[in-house]
């Protein structure tokens, strides 16, 4: 995609993201499970809306994407609220992360949003993010429903939502944006899980699961929001 194109969608998803409540209601839980970790790596940050949350709970804040636009953008805002001396962007590939910059056992908390579908090798990945917890850190993953229809039903669901606000009119076009990028995105959707799948993935690479759950950001209790420490 072109660097204009990209960050256009970037703005687009930015702009229907801060007014969804779901997604907002997600970030918050990541927030609370992340609630007594100090040094938090955000992988698969994006445009870093969790990251900037967590840095205005004054944690210190790692955040890394395989895309610079998003993680710009992120240092920008943390710039301008006066918050970036507790962040580092990384422009890296989670899945393999540079043993010196990110080094075995250094984070209290580890955090992933809505990335794991994007990952080809997802035990890789996972094995990446428990190499670098601490012991007795937190690990916390979320994604979406396992059966594409009960995506398609949440998107129906962010859209009444979202019509149903004063300013619809304003964001009506970011939201056709989001809605274009989310049908192209599911092409590139490598794997699905339910919530137990994933619990027993995150199991098998060592962490200890605490808590097992349904995602806020979807409809009828579908997708994941699991828990685990190391
Ligand atoms: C659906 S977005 C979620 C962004 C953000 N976590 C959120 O919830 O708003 C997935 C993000 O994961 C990033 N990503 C995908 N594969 C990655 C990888 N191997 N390493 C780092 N980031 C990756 C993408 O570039 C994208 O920004």
């Amino acid at each position: 995609m072109a660097e204009n194109q990209s960050i256009n969608m970037i703005n687009s998803y930015f702009e229907v993201q801060t007014r969804l409540e779901p997604y907002l209601n997600l970030v918050s839980e990541h927030v609370k499970k992340l609630g007594p970790c100090d040094t938090i790596l955000e992988s698969g940050a994006g445009r870093g809306i969790l990251s900037l949350e967590l840095l205005k709970n004054g944690k210190t804040v790692h955040a890394i994407d395989l895309k610079e636009e998003g993680l710009d953008m992120l240092m920008e805002d943390a710039q301008e609220q006066g918050l970036d001396s507790k962040l580092e962007c990384y422009t890296a590939d989670a899945r393999q992360l540079s043993q010196d910059m990110f080094p075995d056992k250094f984070y209290d908390g580890v955090s992933s949003m809505l990335v794991l579908p994007l990952i080809k090798d997802t035990e890789g990945y996972l094995h990446e993010h428990y190499r670098v917890t601490k012991d007795g850190g937190t690990f916390v993953v979320s994604g979406p429903p396992k059966n594409p229809e009960d995506l398609s039903k949440s998107i129906e669901w962010w859209g009444e939502l979202l019509k149903r606000r004063d300013d619809f009119q304003e964001i009506e076009r970011h939201w056709d944006c989001v809605k274009e990028g989310i049908d192209k995105n599911r092409e590139r959707l490598y794997n699905l899980y339910s919530k137990e799948e994933v619990a027993d993935l995150v199991e098998d690479c060592g962490f200890t699961v605490e808590e097992v759950r349904e995602n806020p950001l979807h409809l009828n209790n579908k997708g994941y929001l699991v828990t685990a420490t190391k």
